[in-house]
């Protein structure tokens, strides 16, 4: 069966970690918001925020809170390249942060800015864009000041980390597990 754009995006779609210097032009953040709020969610409450940060030093200060709070928390052991020395090994320097933010305590909250998250990879792929989901960067939400600074509301939280820029890096899919799928 030929391939449609959808099938060949899902299957194409990959977790960049390496971007080209040029910026994502605003028409293509718009696009990827607008693509966003075309996400199910549960009772379509839409609880995603979104926080859009492309101004390098602030994501670089970003990336050092993270590495510092995985210092704190003792992650930096395991992960001890990523989380110690001066490279961008949080954002790996993307040129666009969107911090999706949703209520803290909200049952549904990781379910739905996780497909908020997907939905916004097949956009960014569909325009020529890289992206990757950082877990990582959710330590975010044990520094005060981050959060502050950022102008997250206290009833709030930081649900899915996400960048996003040209692609420097051409991947191929990590080896995925069989699929099992008993028909009852
Ligand atoms: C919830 C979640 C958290 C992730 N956190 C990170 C992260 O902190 N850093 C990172 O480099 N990749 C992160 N990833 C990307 C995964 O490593 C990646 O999706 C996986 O290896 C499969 O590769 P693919 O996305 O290219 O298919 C995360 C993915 C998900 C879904």
């Amino acid at each position: 069966m030929a391939e449609n754009a959808v099938m060949k995006a899902i299957r194409e779609r990959r977790s960049i970690r390496k971007y080209e210097e040029n910026p994502v032009p605003k028409e293509a953040i718009d696009e990827l918001l607008s693509a966003a709020t075309m996400s199910p969610s549960a009772m379509n409450r839409q609880p995603w925020d979104f926080i859009v940060v492309t101004d390098r030093k602030m994501i670089k200060e970003l990336s050092d809170r993270v590495k510092k709070q995985m210092r704190l928390v003792g992650y930096a052991q395991k992960y001890a390249e990523r989380f110690t020395g001066g490279e961008d090994l949080v954002f790996y320097s993307a040129p666009l942060l969107v911090l999706v933010t949703a209520p803290k305590d909200y049952e549904w909250a990781g379910l739905d800015c996780g497909i908020l998250a997907q939905t916004m990879f097949l956009a960014a792929y569909s325009l020529g864009l890289g992206s990757c989901f950082i877990g990582f960067a959710r330590m975010l939400n044990k520094d005060g000041e981050a959060l502050e600074m950022l102008g997250v509301p206290p009833d709030r939280e930081i649900c899915a980390p996400l960048i996003f820029g040209y692609p420097a890096e051409k991947k191929e899919a990590p080896e995925r597990k069989p699929k099992i799928a008993k028909r009852v």
